[in-house]
């Protein structure tokens, strides 16, 4: 079956634009949920030296872009590390970067590492049942990629039958409330109450899941798959999987103290953060 996904991420000028975002040049430290995502990931791990051990895990990456998780959860120690993305673009910079680490790491003396690979694959219709891959991970992750796919209950049973007994699954995606609204939007209104103007999200259709076509970096329909937060956890749950960790993300005071312009997201919650185990 031929699959429906669109790849907006190579398109030149969306490419561009988003390696303009800080968490494209900075990685992980500059994505202001990573602290709780990681937390999720390194859930109930020995830390080793007041660092998390990834040591004798094989993850798979799904909707890897640049590769900033891969690479960390590589240093962090894991066995085994397959990032994919449907992008060609995405997977020749993650392998790029890696070229450019290696080069820097020879020039320092130390050995090549090769357990981490990048390959071009489209999650809509990934299979990961067959003998090759069938329990061969137990730790399953994504972010902010999975409110690309249009069947994600086929994709949920294709990780459960990835991961080992055990094993786990965490991910995050747009929030459902951010996701819902349907054109013009996603943008704050403005409600005059007395001498006083508030902030408000216009959330409507939230009940209604489908495709959302938005604009976003200065580039017109991007398809986004909005489904509320019931069916990710429902579909979740009919999976076989267990809801262990489920985090709505929304900047905290400190972080809006340390980032003023992010005052507004307190209004309402901008990620979804879930993990699930396979038992
Ligand atoms: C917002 S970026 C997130 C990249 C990375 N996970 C991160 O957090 O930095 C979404 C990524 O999902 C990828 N993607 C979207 N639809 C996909 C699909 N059907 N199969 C595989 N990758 C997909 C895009 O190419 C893009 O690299």
């Amino acid at each position: 079956m031929a699959s429906k996904a669109q790849n907006i991420y190579d398109d030149s000028a969306f490419f561009s634009a988003y390696g303009t975002l800080p968490r494209s040049q900075h990685g992980l430290t500059a994505a202001p949920e990573w602290p709780e995502l990681r937390q999720m990931v390194i859930d109930k791990l020995p830390l080793s030296d007041s660092a998390p051990s990834l040591e004798g895990h094989r993850i798979l990456d799904l909707g890897c872009g640049y590769g900033w998780f891969a690479r960390w959860a590589r240093d962090s120690g894991a066995a085994y590390v397959k990032a994919v993305d449907i992008s060609h673009k995405m997977i020749c910079q993650a392998k790029q970067f890696e070229t450019d680490i290696n080069d820097s790491r020879s020039h320092l003396g130390s050995s090549s590492v090769e357990n981490l690979t990048f390959e071009i694959r489209d999650i809509e219709s990934i299979t990961l049942s067959d003998h090759r891959e069938r329990g061969s991970y137990n730790l399953v992750y994504s972010s902010l990629t999975f409110h690309y796919v249009e069947d994600l209950a086929r994709l949920y049973r294709e990780i459960h039958s990835a991961l080992e007994q055990g094993g786990r699954l965490v991910f995050s995606v747009e929030h459902p409330i951010y996701s819902a609204p349907i054109r013009p939007g996603p943008s704050w209104k403005t409600l005059q109450e007395g001498d006083q103007d508030r902030k408000i999200w216009p959330l409507n259709c939230y009940s209604d899941e489908g495709w959302r076509v938005t604009s976003w970096l200065g580039v017109d329909g991007i398809r986004k798959y909005h489904r509320t937060v019931e069916t990710y956890v429902n579909l979740l749950l009919e999976s076989g999987f267990t809801l262990t960790g489920f985090k709505d993300w929304a900047p905290s005071t400190e972080d809006v103290a340390k980032h003023p312009e992010w005052t507004d997201e307190r209004h309402r919650p901008y990620f979804l953060l879930i993990s699930a185990t396979k038992y």
